[in-house]
């Protein structure tokens, strides 16, 4: 798909498809005031046969006479009061479902053109790119007939009216933005969707060399687990001796930033299927946990991102990756074993896997003497109890960077929420036998897990994300979501101190 940004007079925009909102009660927008002054009331006329008063709903009009454009879709954006960012997002969207199914391969959207106060031309033009690439994804890659959802005429590009050139240079900014992001979900979603068969460690390592054979400024290096164990990385290890595929730990480095300066550093959980081993999860909905490796799959593609917008910074994607399956040579209930760090775990719940597989790349990256370590996991069913499906759950042991972590999530619509890493809970992780437990009881799941991670991050600035709610949808329409991409490159975008 090609976007552009076109500041041509209204009348002359060459497109299959114009696309004009409408607020509630028939109010026009700019655009649809200059359309209907330029098809002499046609627009206003047609209006007041028609109901297009809810934010999605939609009217196609033919042969427009006084536009060049060769379709009018009338876009209702429900009531100018709570016209915002959020409505343009969904507007965009349903055009673009809508157009999915129509003949016309190009459209043409004015809605960036409105007064949106909450939305810079930046901020327009990126999530435009965002809303459509998200209206457009399918995976089918598993189908073996790709033809029978595939659009018979599928949309190749998207043109962004601006009714002035002033804003052009930002507004292109934010379609490079845009299309990075949503190239890195899109790569997100695309691993986190397929089955735990075919996305092994293996498969993942593949992914990211490859990632590395495409991008000069990246280089991919794969830690096998005869160099794991000469590391001495214990926990991992342990995890992957319940399962038949050999365990990977991904080694990204993207070089942009000046010489000497210290990188970020992103670790991904990539567990690509949790069956809980000894401690074996119950059946129903148990497919889910393919989605385990959601992490590892968010920093490949924050990685891909980095290197696709040549941000000046070095950032480090660390993706541990393993299975966690009821072998008979896996951890049982009650073992103990020696993290990289040289702390002793008694594994209490061999299903709370992801902090045992996290905590030896924790302390791994001390290698790199990180700038600042942020870790995103699929770690806790306890934060889908805590905040639901809407907002990724935050702890960190510095204020400042889970500030910077809260901000980049509501810039770009991918929020955050934090939770207190208290010392008080910190003994709920206590252990008769080891320096600790890997589980700290029925309450506060999400936190003790946290807590066991602060153990192996005493030595950096470091931020943990639990995405257990928002890395995929559950049910019958399953699907990967491709979060926390757009908080993860929003942040090294705020980072790199080039928003603008
Ligand atoms: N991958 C799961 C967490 C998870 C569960 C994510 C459900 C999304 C939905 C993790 O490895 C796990 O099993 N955690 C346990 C920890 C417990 C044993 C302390 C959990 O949350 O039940
Ligand atoms: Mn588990
Ligand atoms: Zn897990």
């Amino acid at each position: 798909m090609d976007y552009e940004i076109k500041s041509t007079a209204l009348d002359g925009l060459r497109t299959d498809c114009l696309v004009i909102g409408i607020y509630a009660g028939r109010e026009l927008t700019l655009a649809a005031a200059r359309a209907d002054e330029l098809t002499q009331g046609l627009i206003g006329k047609l209006l007041q046969k028609l109901d297009l008063d809810k934010c999605g709903d939609l009217h196609l009009l033919l042969d427009a006479p006084g536009l060049a454009a060769e379709r009018i879709l009338l876009l209702g954006l429900g009531p100018r009061k709570a016209y915002g960012p959020q409505i343009y997002r969904k507007a965009v969207a349903a055009a673009v479902a809508f157009l999915r199914k129509d003949p016309s391969t190009d459209l043409a959207l004015t809605l960036a053109a409105e007064p949106c106060e909450k939305a810079s031309p930046r901020e327009l033009a990126r999530d435009a790119v965002m809303a459509t690439e998200e209206a457009l994804y399918r995976f089918d890659a598993c189908k073996s007939d790709k033809t029978k959802d595939a659009p018979k005429h599928p949309l190749t590009r998207l043109q962004l009216w601006l009714p002035s050139r002033e804003v052009e240079p930002e507004a292109q900014n934010g379609l490079a933005q845009g299309r990075a992001i949503a190239r890195a979900m899109a790569m997100a979603k695309d691993l986190a969707n397929l089955p735990g068969n075919i996305c092994t460690p293996s498969y993942l390592a593949e992914q990211a060399l490859a990632l590395g054979q495409r991008h000069e400024a990246i280089q991919v290096e794969i830690l096998e687990e005869a160099q794991m164990r000469e590391l001495g990385m214990g926990a991992l290890l342990s995890v992957a001796r319940g399962s038949r595929q050999p365990a990977k730990l991904i080694q990204m480095t993207y070089r942009g930033g000046r010489p000497g300066q210290k990188p970020v550093v992103l670790v991904g959980k990539g567990l690509t299927f949790d069956a809980g081993g000894i401690s074996l999860k119950p059946g129903p909905g148990m497919d889910e946990m393919k989605y385990d490796m959601s992490g590892g799959a968010s920093v490949i593609g924050a990685l891909q991102a980095c290197a696709e917008l040549a941000l000046p910074i070095d950032v480090i994607g660390l993706v541990p990756a393993s299975e966690n399956l009821p072998d008979g040579d896996a951890n049982k209930p009650g073992d103990i074993v020696t993290s990289l760090s040289g702390k002793t775990i008694e594994v209490l719940n061999t299903d709370a896997e992801g902090r045992l597989i996290l905590c030896d790349a924790l302390t791994y990256a001390e290698r790199f003497e990180p700038e600042l370590v942020i870790d995103i996991a699929t770690l806790t069913g306890a934060c889908v109890v805590a905040l639901g499906h809407h907002a990724n759950g935050l702890l960190a042991n510095q204020q400042e960077l889970a500030d910077s972590l809260l901000a980049a999530g509501r810039e770009i619509n991918d929020r955050a929420w934090q939770l207190p890493l208290w010392e008080e809970y910190q003994k709920q992780l206590d252990s008769p036998f080891a320096d600790m437990a890997n589980i700290g009881g029925k309450s506060a799941g999400t936190i003790t897990a946290a807590c066991f991670l602060s153990r192996f991050t005493e030595k950096f600035k470091w931020a943990h994300l639990d995405i257990a709610g928002t890395a995929w949808v559950s049910g019958k329409d399953k699907a990967a979501t491709g979060r926390p991409v757009p908080l993860l490159i929003q942040f090294l975008l705020n980072q790199a101190g080039r928003t603008e």
